[in-house]
C-alpha cells in the first residue's frame, strides 16, 4: 500500500515493455531463442497475422483446398494495406501498394493441425520480397526474390495468385 512501491512497479513495467520490441528485432541471424530466424516472420507473428482479414473470392474460407505446391489446404491472410487497396475503385490499381503483406499457412491435413509450409510476400520499394518456410519455422527455405516463386506467380495480377487487383 505504500506509495513508494509505485515508481518501482512503473520501472519494472517500462523495462518489460522496452524488452519486447528489442527482442523482436533480433531474429535476423537466427541465433536468438524465441526468434524464428526471419525478421519478417517475427513481425507478422507479433502482428497476429491469423487475426487478419482473408482475401475475397476462392480463398476466403478457412482451409481452402490448395492449387499449388504450398500444402493441401491453405489459409491466406492479408494485412490492412492490402485490405484497404482492395476497397479502391475497380480498375484504378495496377499493382499492390508498398507495405502490402500476404501470409499463407499451408496445411497437410483438412483440420489445420499439420503446418507444412508458411509463405510470405511483402511489397517493398523494389518489388515483392518472398519467404517460404518448409517443415519448420527455424529458417526460411527460400527468401529474397527466388526464381522458383516468381516464375509461377508471374501468371497472377502483380504476382498474386489467390485474388486479383480491385
Ligand atoms: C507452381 C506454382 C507456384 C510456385 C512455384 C509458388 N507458388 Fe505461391 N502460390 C501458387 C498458387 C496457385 C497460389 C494460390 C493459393 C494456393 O492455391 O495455394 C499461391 C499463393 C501464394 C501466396 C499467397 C498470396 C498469393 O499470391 O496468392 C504466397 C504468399 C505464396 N504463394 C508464396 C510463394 C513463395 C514464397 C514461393 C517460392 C518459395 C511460391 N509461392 C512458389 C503457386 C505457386
Amino acid at each position: 500500500m505504500s506509495p513508494r512501491l509505485a515508481p518501482a512497479a512503473a520501472r519494472a513495467l517500462l523495462g518489460a515493455l522496452l524488452a519486447l520490441p528489442l527482442g523482436a528485432c533480433e531474429g535476423g541471424d537466427g541465433g536468438d531463442a524465441g526468434g524464428t530466424g526471419s525478421a519478417l516472420l517475427d513481425a507478422v507473428q507479433a502482428a497476429e497475422y491469423r487475426t487478419w482479414a482473408r482475401p475475397p473470392g476462392a480463398y476466403e474460407m478457412p482451409l481452402t483446398p490448395a492449387r499449388s505446391p504450398h500444402g493441401d489446404f491453405v489459409d491466406i491472410y492479408i494485412n490492412d494495406v492490402v485490405a484497404q487497396a482492395l476497397a479502391a475503385e475497380t480498375g484504378t490499381l495496377t499493382a499492390w501498394p508498398e507495405g502490402s503483406i500476404i501470409v499463407k499457412d499451408g496445411w497437410g491435413d483438412a483440420e489445420g493441425t499439420d503446418l507444412r509450409f508458411l509463405a510470405i510476400m511483402e511489397k517493398r520499394a523494389n518489388g515483392w520480397y518472398w519467404e517460404e518456410f518448409v517443415g519448420d519455422l527455424a529458417e526460411p527455405e527460400f527468401s529474397g526474390v527466388p526464381d522458383v516463386c516468381v516464375d509461377c506467380h508471374v501468371s497472377g495480377e502483380d504476382f498474386v495468385r489467390a485474388f486479383g487487383l480491385p
